[in-house]
């Protein structure tokens, strides 16, 4: 493979639930979910029979053709969506339903201009690499697309002065996950509701990483009673496989006319049975509902070691999607903890992000907190004796 991941001495062979083992049969706590993509814990025995069904009787179908899994799936879907969200662009991936909500954007408005916000990720691919903030990410690979700009988070007042009659969108997560979990000061995603309506410009919510119940509710959104124009989904949608969904009110997506966009793999029965089963899996076993109670479990636990360790500087985030930020660079923390049974991702230098399957049990949280506890105070001790692990 190309040498652009950052990889971990760890070969991972299977999982179940919250817990992953690697081939030699160590077992972890995995806080990661894959990015986020094994919300419903890996290798679901719904997910697995459905997927397994479906392969026996149809694996591709091109979207030019009617098929009964991608219909039963969008019926489940657009019941589910916020209210009005109820045509859909399917896609693979969380980059590619930026892609395609920038491309509809522009499309239904007639105008050129993307705004985004600084500290964003939207993926990689050209159109949302241009939406994504990091220089790191952008430098090498000017020039981007035109015509997409940046605006402080959180500030209405910016938002507002960047907007003009050029604007087609206002892009944003409404918790920024890579960027270190950021969640919006209370009235920002509720004024740019009403600046973009007032300004006749869409409004786009990149629910990929905060959507599908992560947060405590089933669309971020719906913490602010906030409904966008456009909505960007993928990650957890499918069980695991891979599945970019644009979701859009009727009169924006029926801007797009035949041929303006389009994948070959567009509604593939396959990853369809499998997101078909994931929101049934989802919805029958509460773990909405689930995400929120465990989530203020380990919000509270995770706010104790911050009092406990000086090197904790705040604990952010909602429902399972949480941050803790400290004041050195993460890594050693990652892996250190993987040494010890528990995989954790950074989002960015100096936090630490807990993105595991809904699933987790507490005993699971628990043994979290007690490896983070541990490796924390290695970090203190290192860091008084002189010798900072990095
Ligand atoms: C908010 C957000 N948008 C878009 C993406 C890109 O998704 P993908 O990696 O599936 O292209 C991510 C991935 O982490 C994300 O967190």
């Amino acid at each position: 493979m190309a040498n652009v991941f950052a990889k971990k001495p760890i070969v991972l062979a299977r999982g179940k639930g919250a817990t992953v083992w690697d081939i030699n049969g160590k077992e972890y706590v995995d806080c990661t979910s894959s990015y986020g993509v094994a919300l419903l814990g890996h290798s679901h025995p719904k997910i697995v029979k459905a997927v397994c069904e479906q392969a026996g009787k149809l694996i591709s179908c091109h979207a030019g053709f009617y098929n009964e899994k991608r219909t039963e799936f969008l019926q489940k879907l657009t019941k589910i969506t916020p209210k009005g969200l109820d045509k859909a662009f399917l896609s693979n991936s969380g980059a590619e339903s930026v892609e395609c909500a920038i491309k509809l954007a522009r499309r239904a408005s007639s105008k050129p201009e993307i705004i985004a916000v600084m500290g964003a990720f939207h993926g990689k691919t050209m159109g949302a690499l241009s939406a994504t903030w990091d220089k790191k990410y952008r430098d090498p690979f000017q020039p981007l697309v035109p015509d997409i700009k940046h605006v402080p988070p959180d500030n209405l007042d910016k938002a507002r002065e960047a907007m003009t009659e050029r604007t087609a969108a206002f892009l944003v997560e409404p918790i920024r996950g890579e960027g270190g979990i950021r969640v919006p000061p209370e009235g920002y995603l509720q004024g740019l509701r009403e600046l973009c309506s007032e300004k006749n410009i869409l409004l786009i919510f990149d629910e990929v990483q905060t959507g599908f119940g992560r947060t405590g509710k089933l669309f971020a959104c719906q913490h602010w009673g906030v409904t966008p124009d456009i909505m960007c989904l993928a990650k957890s949608l499918a069980g695991g496989l891979p599945l970019g969904v644009t979701v859009a009110r009727e009169e924006i997506m029926s801007k797009f006319k035949v041929g303006d966009h389009s994948t070959t793999y567009s509604g593939n029965p396959l990853v369809c049975a499998a997101a078909s089963a994931a929101i049934d899996v989802l919805l029958e076993e509460n773990l909405v509902d689930r995400a929120a109670t465990l989530g203020a479990y380990f919000k509270a636990k995770l706010t104790d070691l911050q009092n406990k360790h000086k090197n904790v500087k705040e604990v952010r985030g909602l429902g399972l999607m949480l941050g803790t930020e400290v004041k050195f660079d993460v890594l050693n923390t990652l892996l250190r903890s993987a040494e010890k049974g528990v995989l954790i991702l950074d989002a960015g230098r100096n936090v630490l992000r807990f993105l595991p399957p809904l699933v987790i049990e507490k005993e699971q949280i628990n043994k979290t907190l007690s490896v983070l506890d541990s490796v924390l105070e290695e970090e203190e001790n290192a860091r008084a004796s002189g010798s900072p692990p990095n």
